[in-house]
Order: structure tokens, then C-alpha cells, then sequence
């Protein structure tokens, strides 16, 4: 990992805490985290108290003791970073709920003051709400008549971010692991927006779909019924991996491979299967454009590869085939147990199976700017990983979700919705950042 090493002295552990039970091996997490009811839209509702950080320190990854809880009432450090939270969350606005108003766009909202466009970031925290990112791009809409809007919204979505600034291309080949074990994450939903967004930054990118369910082959538009060639092929019969891709139709920068339901037999056939964890590894390294710049114009810049939520054999695949992962995190209650589970496996397959494995991405997602709770977790999540988190949280929008039931990501079935601009700044963000040096 970048900066996030766990294990620093004075940094607290991922691990279980001393009151786990034996058999869970989760971090003691979200213990203390209120009711999501208590926070529903209520940011507005406890001005001025000071302790408001009721999304209290208890609830860390590790077992900190509640007096070094940041959150904490007795520390008066924590009282100050409470705060702050507090003011940032006070001079935030809520924003409006896309499915609260029926709008298929925030951004279009009057509600939302410019004052929110930098208070965040100038107020230190420097992370932003698509809200901000799309309130920046002053170009990205133009509401002001129906005609004008479609006119910008069918512009947009035959060009996405072509018209835009695209960031160099990476030197190699940069094979991203999209993992988490958790379901309903948002891991597929990153996938193939961030690949669909790099693709419109003019970046070429693969996706590999290695979830049985083929939800990524879904939104891309693939067909992944029983019998179409698919990863199955490729892990189990040894296929070639340029005999499998197909391009997807609405992004002619991207090229799938898609998954069928076959492949969740995979997990089952491969365990007989000579060097197991390495087939997916060798098949894209067996690809004529995967590797560095010699390969020419037509090489793979990205290659994103979705995992099933478990951590099975075809995880374990996944995380020998790539040299960066990253891990989407849901703002949610939940969302950080498990974790530790996670970056266990990680470094168990860093230390005997791939030594290139860092995790080098974490994106918050589903991000409500109305609930404290978001926030809190999003916090939770930053102190403990650093820079390694994006800047970039992609907010619940309804969009998102609709998209994949028309065959097509956010990128391209609303471009301008926040949705659609914070996954075109993560994509931005992760190629400006550019792979971990080797
Ligand atoms: N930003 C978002 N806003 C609203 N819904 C989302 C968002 N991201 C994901 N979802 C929805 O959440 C569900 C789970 O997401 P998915 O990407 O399939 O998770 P995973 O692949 O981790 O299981 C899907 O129904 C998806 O449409
Ligand atoms: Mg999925």
C-alpha cells in the first residue's frame, strides 16, 4: 500500500478487536455507529452541538481506547476534529436526493450555493461531493431551456469526455483488481464506469468480468449467455484471451470478456487444475497488447478486472494477475467490516503469490452528503488509509443504478449527472496518480 501501512508503529491495526467474538473475523466496527434512522436528512437538525460526533471513534477498525477516540467527549483534540466536522457538515447544504425530486440531475438544482464549491476543500478536508465537481464544471450542463439540456446531454454522451483534457497514457499496461468480498459494494458499478470514463479519457482500456453473475458484462452491453466464449473459458480450457474479448458497443475505446454462468462452476473445476491461481495471470500476460510502449498505439492502457464478492479461487486469480487493487467501500453502516479480512488476504497473496500487489485505490462509494453517517464513515475510512483513498466519492444517485438496465454505464446514459462527473474524476484522479512505482 502507498502510505497505508498498517502495521506502523502508533498506527492503529486493522484486526480484530479484544471484544470479538472468536468465530467472527471481523474488526470491531460500527458498534457504536447511531441508527441510520438518526441521521436521515438531519443534518440541520443539531446546529451548535458541539458533540455531535455521535459517529463516535468506538466504531474504528481497531481497538483504540475510547479515550484516544478522536470523537471522543473527554479529548479535547477529538472535541476540536469533532468540530470541525460538525462546521463542514453545517456549511454543507444537504444536497437533494435525486430520487427524493424525481430530477434526474442535482446539479441542476438551485439549492445547491456556489459557497459549497471549495468550503470542503479549502477547509482542509479536500475531498469533494460530485455536487462540487459538477458545480465547477460550470460547461458540463446547460439547463437553461429543455432543448438547450438535450442539445448538451447528446453531445456529451456521443463524446463523454472526449472534448475534455485527457491525461497521458500510462507507460505499461496497468492491470486494476477490483475486489472486495463484501457484496453490493459497488465493485461492478465502479468497474465499468471507471473503465467506460477512462475509455472516454481517450485511455484503452480491457475489462475482465470474473464474477459468475456478469453484471459487468450486463452494463457494458456483452452478451454473456451460456455458450458465448467467456472467462470460464479462459481459466479452465486455457483459451486465449484475444479469442474471448468483444468490444463494447456504446465505448469504442473498450474491449470485454465477458462472464457466463459457467464460470461459477470454475471455482470447483479449477481446484484440480495445475498452478490454479495463476491462469488468469498468464492469460493476460499472453495478450499481444498488454505490456509496455514498444506494443504500439493500440496497447491496453487498462485492464479492470471485477471480482465475485468472495474470496475464493477466482479472486485469488485476480490478485495474482494484477499489480494494483483497489477496493470500493460502500459509505454505509457496514461497510468496513470485513475489511481486515480483506487486507489479510492481500498480504498473504503479496508474500507467497505476488509480490507487485499493493493496494493502491480505495473509492468511496454511494456517498449521501445528507446523512452524517456517510461522513463519518468516509472519515473513518481516510484516517486509516491516507492518500490512498480518492479524493473523488461517487455519490447514491439513481442514474447510477438505472444505467445497466439499458445496457450502458452512467458515462454514457447521463453524462452530466454527478454520478457520471465523479466517476470521470476518479478515472482522472487514478490516471494522474499514475501505477506505484515498481
Ligand atoms: N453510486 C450509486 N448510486 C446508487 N446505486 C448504486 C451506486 N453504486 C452502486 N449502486 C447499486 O448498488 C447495487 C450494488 O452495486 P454493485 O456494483 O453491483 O456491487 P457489487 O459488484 O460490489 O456487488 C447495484 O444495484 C447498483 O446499481
Ligand atoms: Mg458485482
Amino acid at each position: 500500500m502507498n502510505d497505508g501501512d498498517l502495521t506502523a508503529p502508533g498506527r492503529p491495526e486493522l484486526s480484530t478487536g479484544p471484544g470479538g467474538s472468536p468465530e467472527r473475523d471481523s474488526p470491531q466496527i460500527g458498534r457504536s455507529y447511531p441508527q441510520a434512522g438518526d441521521f436521515a436528512g438531519d443534518v440541520g437538525e443539531e446546529r451548535g452541538d458541539a458533540t455531535a460526533g455521535r459517529v463516535s471513534r468506538e466504531t474504528s477498525l481497531s481497538p483504540v481506547p475510547a479515550s484516544a477516540s478522536k470523537f471522543s467527549d473527554r479529548n479535547p483534540v477529538s472535541r476540536e476534529t469533532s468540530n470541525h466536522l460538525v462546521d463542514v457538515l453545517l456549511s454543507t447544504p444537504p444536497v437533494p436526493h435525486p430520487s427524493d425530486t424525481g430530477s434526474s440531475s442535482p446539479v441542476t438544482s438551485p439549492q445547491e450555493p456556489s459557497a459549497t464549491t471549495g468550503s470542503n476543500v479549502s477547509r482542509g478536508t479536500g475531498f469533494r461531493t460530485a455536487a462540487q465537481i459538477a458545480e465547477q464544471d460550470t460547461t458540463a450542463y446547460d439547463n437553461s431551456t429543455p432543448l438547450a439540456r438535450a442539445a448538451e446531454h447528446v453531445v456529451m454522451a456521443r463524446q463523454g469526455a472526449l472534448g475534455r483534457q485527457q491525461p497521458a497514457r500510462p507507460d505499461h499496461t496497468r492491470v486494476m483488481v477490483v475486489a472486495n468480498q463484501k457484496g453490493g459494494v459497488g465493485k461492478t458499478t465502479s468497474t465499468v464506469n471507471l473503465a467506460a470514463a477512462m475509455a472516454q479519457l481517450g485511455q484503452r482500456v480491457l475489462v475482465i468480468d470474473l464474477d459468475p453473475q456478469g453484471n459487468a458484462s450486463t452494463a457494458l452491453n456483452i452478451d454473456h449467455h451460456r455458450g458465448v466464449p467467456s472467462t470460464y473459458d479462459l481459466l479452465v480450457d486455457g483459451a486465449a484471451l484475444a479469442d474471448i474479448t468483444a468490444p463494447c458497443p456504446e465505448l469504442p475505446n473498450l474491449v470485454v470478456c465477458p462472464a457466463t454462468i459457467d464460470l461459477a462452476g470454475a471455482e470447483i473445476e479449477l481446484v484440480s487444475v495445475v498452478a490454479r491461481e495463476n491462469r488468469l495471470h498468464k492469460a493476460i500476460q499472453a495478450h499481444p497488447l498488454v505490456g509496455d510502449s514498444t506494443i504500439g498505439d493500440e496497447r491496453f492502457d487498462y485492464v479492470f478486472i471485477d471480482c465475485p464478492p468472495s474470496l475464493g479461487l477466482l479472486t485469488l486469480n485476480a490478485l495474482v494477475a494484477g499489480a494494483e487493487m483497489m477496493i470500493p467501500i460502500q459509505a454505509e453502516y457496514y461497510a468496513l467490516e470485513g475489511l481486515g479480512q480483506l487486507l489479510e488476504t492481500v498480504a498473504m497473496v503479496k508474500a507467497h503469490l505476488n509480490p507487485r500487489l499493493d493496494v493502491t485505490t480505495i473509492l468511496i462509494t454511494m456517498y449521501d452528503a445528507r446523512t452524517r453517517l456517510a461522513a463519518g464513515v468516509a472519515e473513518e475510512v481516510r484516517e486509516h488509509f491516507g492518500s490512498t483513498v480518492l479524493k473523488t466519492m461517487v455519490p447514491r444517485s439513481v442514474r447510477v443504478s438505472e444505467a445497466p438496465s439499458y445496457g450502458q454505464t452512467v458515462m454514457t446514459y447521463d453524462p452530466g449527472s454527478p454520478g457520471a462527473l465523479s466517476y470521470l474524476e476518479a478515472a482522472r484522479e487514478i490516471a494522474v496518480k499514475g501505477a506505484p512505482a515498481a
